[in-house]
Formats: C-alpha cells, structure tokens, sequence
C-alpha cells in the first residue's frame, strides 16, 4: 500500500515568523507518522516560511522565474534547511526518512511539462526507507528557475507510484463550503467551487482550489485534513475532505 502525505508548510513552520519550524505541529505529525503501520510512505512537505519567504523576496513563482543563480540557490537552500529539520525530527522518532531535493531531480520544458524521475524514490521505498520530498525551486525551460509546488509533487508521485491514498494535511480540516462547512466528500470541481477563494497568507503556488482541482485528476482518494485527523488518515479512515473524480 503506498501512501504519499503532504504537510502544509503553513502547518509545520509559524507562516509569518521566517523560517521558523512550528516544533509542536512538526512533532504531533512525526508522532503520527512514526505511531502509523504504513508499508510505503513517501512525505512531501510544503515551504512555509521557508520557501515562500525567499520566493517572494526574489520575485519567483511556478509562473515567474529567475535567472539569479543566487537566488534560486537562496530558495533551495532554505528548502534543504526545512528538510533537515523534517527528516531529522523522524530520525528522532525512529522513522528511516531519506531526504530527496527535487531541484536538483527535476526539469520543466517550455510547456510547462516537469520531469520527475522516480527510480531513487522507487528503491527507497523498496528498501524500507521512508522519502521525504519538498517543494522546491526547478529549473524552467525559457524562464530560469521557478518554483515547484509540493503539491504538484504529491500528483505527480501519486500517479507516477500508483499510490492508493493520498493526504494533504494543513491547518484546515478540510475543504470548506460557502457556510463554512467541511465538505465530506468532492466528485467534481462544482461542488466546492461556490466557496474556493485564494489562500489567505504568502502563498507563491495558489491555494485550495488549485489542489481540488489537481487532486480531482487522480485514479486515487484523496484526503484533505487538518493535524487532528493524521492518525485516522494513516490508519486507513478519511478524515476531513474526500476527493475523488
Ligand atoms: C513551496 O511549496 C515551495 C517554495 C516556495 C520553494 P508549497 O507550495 O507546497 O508550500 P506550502 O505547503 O504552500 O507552504
């Protein structure tokens, strides 16, 4: 059973302190993670006040690239510093989580088509090692080097993996209608498009209606969920929003 799982940047760093990890969500979701009996888990997490800071300083986006070395390399680097924090935060908790730095995996032509190869991450999972995936900066045929969000990760690992669930876990717990209700379940992008509005902080790669709309995309479930509902998305239940097209 392979289970990819995305932390929200905004749930594991403080969003408007820069780069600052929110030590008590990243330490229930590694608990939850290192608690769980998933054979094939591969993490992505987001940027947070990592990422976004520098994306946004630099003026970087998945559209607006650089062709500032430095730059790109501020982005990624601050990326990494993120990643070693996740991956050894579950070390810690006895997770064997490897770290894989999509920068320097990743292509995008002048199409907007990305590149992923998943060999490394294939034998990571077959050797019982637990990937642990970040958004990122990708170098972008015509533009330089934008930014590659976590959650076009999650897809492209998801389809390319053939996982058979799929976690988003954020701040919120789950995908809100008009009144401000979860929504148990979305067939098509019609049923939450009333209430899909931008995300509401620094957010360089689009908000909720952009992940709905990806996720509908997929041959599996997918589970849009706030921290309270990890352990029940990776004991097999499905917490907050389900998507699936
Ligand atoms: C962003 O990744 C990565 C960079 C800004 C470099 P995400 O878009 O997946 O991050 P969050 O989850 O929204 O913070």
């Amino acid at each position: 059973m392979v289970v990819v799982l995305k932390l929200g940047g905004s749930l594991i760093t403080e969003k408007d302190r820069r780069e600052t990890v929110d030590e008590g969500a990243l330490g229930a979701a590694v608990d939850a993670i290192a608690g769980s009996g998933v054979d094939d888990l591969v993490v992505v997490h987001g940027g947070g006040s990592f990422g976004h800071y520098h994306a946004e300083k630099y003026g970087v986006s998945t559209d607006a690239g650089t062709r500032d070395a430095a730059a790109a390399t501020a982005v990624h680097a601050a990326m990494k510093r993120l990643n070693d924090a996740v991956v050894s935060r579950l070390h810690d908790a006895g997770v064997p989580a490897l770290p894989v730095h999509p920068f320097s995996l990743c292509a995008r032509d002048g199409a907007g088509d990305l590149t992923l190869p998943l060999d490394g991450v294939e034998a990571m999972l077959a050797e019982g090692f637990v990937p642990v995936l970040h958004g990122d900066g990708v170098v972008h045929a015509g533009k330089g080097v934008t930014v590659l969000s976590g959650d076009e990760l999650v897809v492209r690992l998801a389809a390319g993996l053939d996982a058979d669930r799929v976690g988003l876990c954020s701040t919120v717990p789950g995908v809100y209608d008009a009144d401000g209700e979860v929504i148990p379940e979305i067939r098509a992008f019609a049923d939450a498009a009333d209430a899909l509005g931008g995300s509401d902080a620094t957010d360089v790669t689009g908000g909720m209606a952009g992940k709905v709309r990806s996720l509908l995309e997929l041959g599996a479930p997918a589970h849009v969920f706030g921290p309270e509902g990890l352990e029940a998305f990776l004991a097999g239940e499905s917490p907050g929003t389900r998507i699936r097209g």
